[in-house]
C-alpha cells in the first residue's frame, strides 16, 4: 500500500490542542480504538509538560471506554455531543468539567455541514477496508463518519484487521445537500438503497494506522419477571391495534431503543404467533434482532449500527453472506432521519426514566439535574412514529421510585409527541384523550398499585382547567426523594 501507514502513537501527534475532532461508530460498534488511547497518553503527555491539550469529541452516539472514557480520564476533552453512556464521561459532565449539549442524533451531521459548531479539523475512522483512490469500508458502525471524513483536513483510518474485508456492501452512504438544494430522500422501503457502498475521499488526507482489535460489545441481562411482563403487554397492544385495522396485516417496520428492556420486548414481538414476520427499520441493532433474522421472524433490518454482544458478532462475521443480503447500515443522519420515519410509518419504541400522569417523558436526567446518557434517537422517532411508545418498569430502586410522577423533573418528549406508555402493570393509550383523561388512564394501567392512590390525591388536588396540575406540589414525589430517600412518602397538600 503506498497510502501513509504510521503507528498510533504517531497518528496522536498530528492532532493538535483546540481541534475538533469527529469519530466513526455509534456505541461502541464501529468506534476507533487505537488512536483515540494514544491521543489519551498525548494529552496527559502535553499536561505534564504544563501545555494544554484539550479536544472538542464529535461522535455518532456513544462510543467505547477507549474514546470516551480513556479521553475523559486524561483531561483531554473540551466539549462533547451527542450521545454517551460512559460511567467516568457521565460523572464529568455532572461535575462540570465536561461541556456537554445533547442533540437529535439525526441533526449532528446536518448541523456540522451548515457550520454551527465550527470546523472538524481530524476525522478518526475505523474502517475494514480502505484503497489507494480513498475509498474508505466502515466497519459495524457509522454514526457521522461520511460527514466527519468529508469535511475533516485530516482523516486518520483505524484499519482494523478483527473486521472483514467483505463487510463492504453490507453500508449505504449518501451525504445530503444543504437547504436550499435538498431534494427529496429516496427511501420509500425499509430495504431502499440510495447511496454508496464506502466513503469516497481525497487520498492525500488520509493516514493509516493498521490494527487488529476486537469490539468491546457488552452482554444484554437476560430477561427478567418485570421486562418480560412489558415485552408481552407491547406485543399485546400491536396485536389488538392489528385487530381493529389501525395496524395493517403486512405490519409495519419497527424501530426499538437501546438497553436491556428493548431488547427483551423485540424478543416478546418476535414470539408472538399472531404478529406476522416484520421489518426493522431503527438504529441501534441489538442480540434479540439478529436472533430473529436468523429465525425468519425480521426479514430485513436497517439500522445504523451492530450494537451486538461479541459472540453475536462473531456469529454474523461467520455468517456474513446471509447478513448483507438481510441487513443495511445507514449513516445516523439517514437511519434516523424524521422525513423516511414518517413516510414509512414507523412503530417506535424507547425507555423512560420518568414519565408524568400527563404523558410528558424525560428519558435523560435523574432527579431533574444529573444526565443519565442522553436523547440519543429516541426524539428523532418518537415525534415522527406512526404509533411512539414508550416503556418503562413502574417503579426503580426496589420500589422507591415511582416512574410515573405529577410532573417529570426534565422534559424530553412532551405529551404531543407521546401516544401509548406500556409498563409491566399494563398499556396506557393516550391517543384522542385529554389531559385529566391521560391522567387517570396512565395511573389506572401503569402505576404501580404503591403509588396509585397519592396519584389520584394529587390529581384530585391540581387546578381546574385543561390540564389539573398543582403547581405547590408538582415536585412532592421528588421531594419525598431527596429528604426521605423514598417518593412512597410524598405529601399532597
Ligand atoms: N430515577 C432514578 N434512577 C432511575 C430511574 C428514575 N426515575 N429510572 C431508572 N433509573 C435507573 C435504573 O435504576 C438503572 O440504574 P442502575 O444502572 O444503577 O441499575 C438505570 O436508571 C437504567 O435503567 P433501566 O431500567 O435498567 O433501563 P435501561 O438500561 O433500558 O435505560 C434509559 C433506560 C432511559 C436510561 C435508556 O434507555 C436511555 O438512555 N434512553 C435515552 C436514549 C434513547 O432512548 N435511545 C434510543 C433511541 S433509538
Amino acid at each position: 500500500m503506498a497510502m501513509k501507514i504510521v503507528r498510533a502513537q504517531e497518528a496522536a501527534l498530528l492532532i493538535n490542542d483546540n481541534d475538533n475532532v469527529g469519530f466513526s461508530g455509534f456505541t461502541s460498534a464501529g468506534c476507533p480504538k487505537a488512536v483515540p488511547l494514544a491521543l489519551a497518553e498525548r494529552a496527559q503527555a502535553e499536561h505534564a509538560k504544563g501545555n494544554p491539550f484539550r479536544i472538542g469529541v464529535f461522535t455518532g452516539a456513544s462510543t467505547g471506554d477507549n474514546i470516551d472514557g480513556a479521553l475523559v480520564r486524561a483531561n483531554a476533552i473540551k466539549f462533547r455531543t451527542p450521545y454517551q453512556t460512559n460511567n467516568d464521561m457521565r460523572n464529568a459532565i455532572n461535575e462540570g468539567s465536561v461541556n456537554y449539549f445533547d442533540l437529535h442524533l439525526s441533526s449532528l451531521a446536518q448541523d456540522l455541514r451548515y457550520g454551527f459548531y465550527g470546523d472538524i479539523d481530524v476525522a478518526i475512522i475505523e474502517a475494514s477496508d480502505v484503497t489507494e483512490t480513498g475509498e474508505i469500508v466502515p466497519t459495524c458502525g457509522i454514526g457521522i463518519a461520511l460527514t466527519a471524513v468529508q469535511m475533516a483536513k485530516l482523516v486518520i483510518v483505524e484499519l482494523n484487521e478483527w473486521h472483514p474485508k467483505e463487510l463492504c456492501g453490507m453500508h449505504d452512504l449518501l451525504e445530503l445537500q444543504n437547504p436550499p438544494n435538498r431534494s427529496e430522500i429516496n427511501i420509500t422501503n425499509v430495504r431502499s438503497r440510495i447511496g454508496k457502498e464506502y466513503i469516497q475521499t481525497d487520498p492525500a488526507k488520509i493516514v493509516v494506522v493498521k490494527t487488529n482489535i476486537p469490539n468491546d460489545g457488552g452482554c444484554f441481562a437476560p430477561v427478567d419477571e418485570i421486562t418480560s411482563k412489558i415485552g408481552e403487554n407491547t406485543a399485546n397492544f400491536l396485536v389488538g391495534e392489528m385487530r381493529r385495522g389501525t395496524i395493517p396485516e403486512s405490519f409495519l417496520p419497527i424501530q426499538s431503543g437501546v438497553g436491556n428492556i428493548a431488547n427483551a420486548v423485540l424478543s416478546a414481538i418476535g414470539s408472538n404467533k399472531e404478529i406476522p414476520n416484520f421489518e426493522v427499520y431503527t438504529e441501534v441493532v441489538q442480540d434479540a434482532i439478529i436472533d430473529l433474522l436468523e429465525q425468519g421472524r425480521v426479514t430485513y433490518a436497517s439500522g445504523g449500527t451492530l450494537a451486538v454482544s461479541n459472540p453475536y458478532i462473531e456469529r454474523i462475521y461467520k455468517n456474513l453472506p446471509f447478513f448483507k443480503d438481510k441487513m443495511i447500515l445507514r449513516t445516523s443522519e439517514i437511519s434516523n432521519n424524521p422525513e423516511v420515519i414518517r413516510r414509512l410509518g414507523i412503530i417506535s419504541m424507547n425507555t423512560a426514566i420518568e414519565a408524568d400522569i400527563f404523558g410528558n417523558i424525560n428519558s435523560t436526567h435523574i432527579a431533574g439535574s444529573k444526565i443519565m446518557n442522553g436523547l440519543g434517537g429516541s426524539g428523532d422517532f418518537t415525534r415522527n412514529a406512526y404509533i411512539s411508545i414508550f416503556l418503562t418498569p413502574s417503579t426503580a430502586k426496589n420500589g422507591d421510585i415511582s416512574a410515573f410522577v405529577p410532573m417529570v423533573s426534565h422534559v424530553d418528549h412532551n405529551e404531543h409527541s407521546v401516544k401509548v406508555i406500556i409498563s409491566e402493570y399494563g398499556v396506557a393509550d393516550l391517543r384522542g384523550k385529554s389531559p385529566r383523561e391521560r391522567a387517570e388512564c396512565i395511573i389506572e394501567n401503569c402505576v404501580h398499585p404503591d403509588y396509585r392512590s397519592l396519584l389520584r390525591k394529587y390529581l384530585k388536588s391540581g387546578a381546574k382547567g385543561q390540564t389539573p396540575v398543582n403547581l405547590y406540589n408538582v415536585f412532592s414525589f421528588h421531594k419525598a426523594l431527596l429528604e426521605t430517600g423514598s417518593m412512597k412518602n410524598a405529601v399532597i397538600e
